[in-house]
C-alpha cells in the first residue's frame, strides 16, 4: 500500500514538474540548481538522474565534464517506470563495437522509428533489409556521373549567380548579415534544386520565409523534446495535439503537400520526357533508376525529407561555424589563405575566371584539416542513438540489455581529452596533415562526425566538396569580419546550429 502512494506521489510530481517546464513556463529559460548538477548528475530517489538533465536542457549533448568524471560511459537513470535509461558514451572502443564489430546487434530500432515517425520510411528510420535496399540506391545515385555533375552544378550556380552577387550588394550597403541563416538558405536552395524541384530562392535580398524551412525548423526541436519527455507523455501532447506535438502535425502536413507537389510534377515530366539527359537530379534518379520497385509518392516523401535534412543543414552548420573559428584562429586563416594562393592563384584583374577542376581541390590539405577540426569540435549530427537487439557487453565493461539505448554525445566525444589529447579544445588543423604534408586519417570511431561502420554516412566526399568549393570562393572574395560581443552558443537539435546565429560583415578583397 505505501509503495503504491509513493508511486503515485512521485508521478503526480513527475507530471507537474514536465507540464509546469513544458508546457506552462517557456523552455531554455529557467535556471535552478545548476552548479550542483554540473559535474556529478545525483541519481535521486524516484526522479534518477532526470533533474540533472533538466538544468543542462540548453546545452544537452556538452556533458564534456560528466563524461571525463564517468570514464566515457555515464549509465543515465531516468525516471522510474518511465523507460529513460539510457548508456551514454564517447568512448571509441565501444563506438566501435556498436557501429562495426557488433552492428548487426545495435539498430536504430522501433523506439527510434517512433520518435522519428516523421521521417516516415526513409533511410534515416530503417533498418535491416529496407536499409540495405535504399543505401544501395543511394550509392547508385551518389556514384552516377550525372547525377554528380547536376548536383555540382546547382552548387557553383547558386554560388555564383547569387550567393557572391548577394555579398557583393552586403559589402557595399555595410549590411550586418546573419551568416547562419544565409548558409541555411543556400543549402536549401541547392538541395531543392538536387532533388529536381524548382528553385525555391529563398536566397535574395528579400529573405522570405520559406514553409519547408520552418516546418523542418519546428520538426528539430520537437524531436529533441520527444527524446527529454517519458514517451506517455509526449504520446499524450501528440493526442491532445498540443505544444511541440502541434507543430509536429503541421510540419508534417506541410512535408506531405509540397514533396506531393515536387513528386508529381517530377513524374509529369518524365511523362513528357522534357528533362536534360546529361543532367540526372534525385527524383528522376528514383523513379527512372532506382533499384526500389515500386517506388510509391509516399516514399519519395520520405526521401525527399531525409535528404534535405542530411544534405542542407548539415552543409550550412560546418559552414557556420568553420568561418566563426577562423575568426577566433586567425593564424589559421592565414595559413589557408597562403595554401590557396599556392594552389589555386586567381588573377585580380580576371573576375571571369573559369571553375576550378574539382580535382585541385584535392590538393588543399590544410584546409581540408580545417574543416574536419571545425567537425570534430563542432559535428553537425551532435548525437547518435542505437538499440540493442540481445543483451551485451561493451569493451568498456557496461552491460547493455536488450532493447536498452545507447546515446552516443558526439559533440562531446570531440572535446574530450581521453580521446584527442591534452590540446582536445583547441582548434588545431595540423592535428589533421601527416609528416608528409598529406591528409592523416583518424578512423571514423574516433572522428565520428560521418557516422562509422555500415550505417556511415554516404555523402561524405560529395559534403566536402561542397564545402571546400563554398569556402574557396568566400575566402577568395572577401574579408569576412564577426561582429564583436555576440553570444556564441550551440542549440539543442537534432543539427547543431547556433542558437543566435552569426552575425558578421563583408569587405570585398
Ligand atoms: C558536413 C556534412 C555532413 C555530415 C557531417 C553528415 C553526417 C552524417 C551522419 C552523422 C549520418 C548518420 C545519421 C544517422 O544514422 O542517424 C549521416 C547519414 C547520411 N548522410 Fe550525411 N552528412 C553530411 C552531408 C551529407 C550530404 C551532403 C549528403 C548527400 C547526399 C548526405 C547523405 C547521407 C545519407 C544518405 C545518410 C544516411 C545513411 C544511413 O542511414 O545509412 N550527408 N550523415
Amino acid at each position: 500500500m505505501a509503495s503504491i502512494s509513493l508511486f503515485e506521489a512521485s508521478i503526480v510530481f513527475f507530471s507537474f514538474l514536465i507540464f509546469y517546464l513544458f508546457l506552462i513556463k517557456k523552455p531554455f529559460d529557467y535556471i535552478l540548481i545548476k552548479k550542483t548538477f554540473q559535474s556529478y548528475p545525483w541519481n535521486w530517489p524516484v526522479l534518477g538522474m532526470f533533474p540533472g538533465l533538466l538544468v543542462r536542457l540548453n546545452r544537452i549533448y556538452d556533458g564534456v565534464e560528466v563524461l571525463e568524471n564517468y570514464n566515457m560511459t555515464l549509465p543515465f537513470k531516468g525516471p522510474w517506470f518511465t523507460g529513460m535509461d539510457i548508456l551514454v558514451t564517447v568512448d571509441p572502443a565501444n563506438i566501435h563495437h556498436i557501429m562495426t564489430s557488433s552492428y548487426s546487434n545495435y539498430i536504430k530500432g522501433p523506439n527510434f522509428q517512433e520518435v522519428f515517425e516523421i521521417f516516415g520510411n526513409g533511410l534515416l528510420n530503417s533498418d535491416s533489409e529496407r536499409c540495405n535496399n535504399l543505401r544501395k540506391c543511394y550509392q547508385a545515385m551518389l556514384h552516377d556521373q550525372r547525377f554528380q555533375t547536376f548536383s555540382i552544378f546547382a552548387t557553383r550556380s547558386k554560388l555564383k549567380d547569387e550567393l557572391l552577387p548577394l555579398f557583393d550588394h552586403f559589402a557595399d550597403e555595410g549590411t550586418v548579415v546573419d551568416f547562419q541563416d544565409v548558409f541555411r538558405r543556400f543549402t536549401f536552395d541547392t538541395s531543392i534544386i538536387t532533388i529536381g524541384a524548382s528553385d525555391p530562392k529563398s536566397l535574395s535580398v528579400q529573405m522570405a520565409n520559406d514553409e519547408f524551412v520552418n516546418a523542418l525548423e519546428d520538426v528539430e526541436v520537437a524531436i529533441i523534446y520527444r527524446h527529454m519527455m517519458p514517451r506517455f507523455l509526449w504520446k499524450l501532447q501528440k493526442k491532445m495535439g498540443l505544444g511541440q506535438e502541434k507543430k509536429l502535425i503541421e510540419a508534417d502536413a506541410v512535408f506531405d503537400r509540397l514533396c506531393g507537389k515536387y513528386v508529381t510534377d517530377k513524374r509529369d515530366e518524365i511523362r513528357h520526357h522534357s528533362n536534360n539527359g546529361d543532367f540526372v537530379d534525385l527524383l528522376t534518379f528514383f523513379i527512372k533508376f532506382g533499384l526500389l520497385e515500386p517506388i510509391d509518392d509516399k516514399l519519395l516523401r520520405d526521401v525527399i525529407v531525409g535528404f534535405i535534412l542530411a544534405a542542407r543543414d548539415t552543409i550550412a552548420s560546418t559552414l557556420t561555424w568553420f568561418f566563426w573559428l577562423l575568426s577566433e584562429n586567425p593564424n589559421v586563416l592565414t595559413k589557408i589563405h597562403q595554401e590557396l594562393q599556392e594552389n589555386l592563384p586567381r588573377s585580380r584583374n580576371s573576375q571571369e575566371r573559369s571553375p576550378y577542376d574539382l580535382a585541385e581541390l584535392d590538393k588543399l590539405v590544410y584546409l581540408h584539416g580545417a574543416l574536419c577540426e571545425s567537425m570534430r569540435l563542432y559535428p553537425p549530427v551532435p548525437f547518435q542513438r542505437r538499440s540493442a537487439i540481445k543483451p551485451d557487453v561493451l569493451p568498456s565493461g557496461h552491460k547493455v540489455d536488450a532493447n536498452s539505448t545507447i546515446m552516443i554525445f558526439v559533440y562531446a566525444m570531440g572535446k574530450m581529452r581521453a580521446v584527442w589529447g591534452e590540446d582536445a579544445l583547441e582548434f588545431k588543423p595540423e592535428r589533421w596533415v601527416s609528416a608528409t604534408g598529406g591528409i592523416r586519417h583518424e578512423p571514423s570511431h574516433k572522428f565520428f562526425s560521418f557516422n562509422a561502420g555500415p550505417r556511415a554516412c554516404l555523402g561524405k566526399n560529395m559534403a566536402m566538396t561542397q564545402l571546400k568549393t563554398v569556402v574557396v570562393e568566400i575566402l577568395q572574395n572577401y574579408d569576412i569580419e564577426v561582429v564583436k560581443g555576440q553570444k556564441i552558443e550551440p542549440f539543442s537539435g537534432l543539427i547543431l546550429h547556433m542558437k543566435h546565429g552569426l552575425r558578421v560583415t563583408f569587405s570585398k578583397r
